[in-house]
């Protein structure tokens, strides 16, 4: 069975399987070349020949125990019919959400909208090493809905927060509407060749603990419990990003095959916090990997300490920087193969 596979099924395998969040992308010479080809980032993620290609470049470069779909949490949004761009420079633009646009959310949209995301993954299915597995991925509802509310990035997500206490009912129909709709975008994403699926929940701890319980983890658990109706054996990797404390009950709750540790979360603390079947996946630091060299190994020396024994996805605590020298990517999967 694929590394990845029997880690997420609880299993304790050493050296950890790698991937790395955001592998495909600015930091590889290769992906901007065919993204300068593809003009805009819309026009890339719905070009199931380049999106294919930028998603196993990664993979062929590094020898990654994982492909990840190359395609935005954004893009279920914008196959619902909300209005999306990417700015160069300044990251997505979208409407800020007013209630109205609520309804106005077209789930009649959505197969059309994602054919050709899900051409993209049956492309990767079938050019991937047969030792890595493909990831297949959705927003959190609540990260997703964040990005709705604010029209773009924010610092604090305050408008987003406000809403959830302001306006509940709105709020709660919102992320009812996207939990939805990203059950029909993951389980067409399995069925079209995805072996695990992940949910990237990247705000998740700007919320209260009684928000989280609402919005985060209750989203999540609905979407498992779908999900594992019709696929008992599809792994889910839950990323409740910042959750903290709240990652246990998250993990239990939710019934996901593992959580993903945003950097500053201890392994150690974490093991204690999540239930012993659960896998975990992370969490070196972006800017170590950035870094290289000594500094770089002394953090993975440390995280492989703590985790080793127990079922781990090695992998950052976020996503890879464009700065990053792709041979400092290379460096860090002959650390890892040779722990
Ligand atoms: O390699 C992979 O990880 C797969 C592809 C992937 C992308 N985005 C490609 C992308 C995945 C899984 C995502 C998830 C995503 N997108 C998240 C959750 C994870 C996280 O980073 O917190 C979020 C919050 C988004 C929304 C988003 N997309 C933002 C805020 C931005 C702008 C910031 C930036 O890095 O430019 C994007 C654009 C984006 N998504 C790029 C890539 C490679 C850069 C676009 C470009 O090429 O110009």
């Amino acid at each position: 069975m694929k590394t990845l596979l029997r880690v997420l099924a609880g299993e304790a395998v050493w050296p950890p399987p790698i991937w790395l969040m955001r592998q495909a992308g600015r930091y590889l010479p290769e992906y901007c070349a065919l993204r300068a080809e593809a003009g805009d980032f819309i026009a890339l993620c719905t070009n199931p020949a380049l999106a294919a290609e930028v998603t196993l470049q990664p993979v062929r470069r590094f020898g990654m125990d994982a492909a990840i779909l190359f395609s935005d949490i954004l893009m279920l949004p914008w196959a619902l019919g909300y209005g999306l761009r990417f700015a160069a420079g300044e990251g997505p633009v979208l409407p800020q959400l007013q209630t109205a646009d609520i309804a106005r959310l077209d789930r009649h949209r959505l197969p059309d909208a994602i054919a050709p995301i899900l051409e993209t993954v049956r492309r990767v299915r079938n050019g991937l090493d047969p030792s890595a597995a493909l990831i297949g991925f959705a927003g959190g509802p609540f990260t997703v809905a964040c990005y709705m509310v604010e029209g773009g990035g924010s610092k604090d997500f305050a408008r987003t927060r406000l809403m959830a206490y302001q306006a509940p009912e709105d709020f709660a129909r919102l992320i009812e509407v996207l939990t939805e709709a990203s059950i029909v975008y993951l389980a067409a994403q399995i069925e079209a060749g995805a072996e695990v699926v992940m949910l990237f929940d990247s705000w998740a701890g700007v919320l209260s603990p009684a928000l989280f319980a609402a919005y985060v983890t209750a989203p999540a658990q609905h979407i498992v419990a779908a999900l594992a109706a019709r696929f008992p054996t599809v792994p889910v990797i839950g990323f409740p990003r910042l959750g903290g404390t709240l990652l246990g009950s998250y993990a239990a709750a939710t019934g996901v095959a593992a959580v993903g540790l945003d950097t500053s979360v201890s392994p150690q603390v974490a093991r204690a916090l999540v239930p012993a079947r659960v896998a975990l996946q992370g969490n070196l630091d972006p800017m170590a990997l950035l870094a290289g060299g000594e500094a770089m190994q002394r953090e993975v020396a440390s995280l492989l300490a703590a985790v080793r024994g127990g079922p781990h996805v090695f992998n950052l605590g976020h996503g890879i920087v464009p700065q990053t020298p792709p041979e400092h990517v290379a460096a860090l999967v002959r650390l890892l193969r040779a722990a």
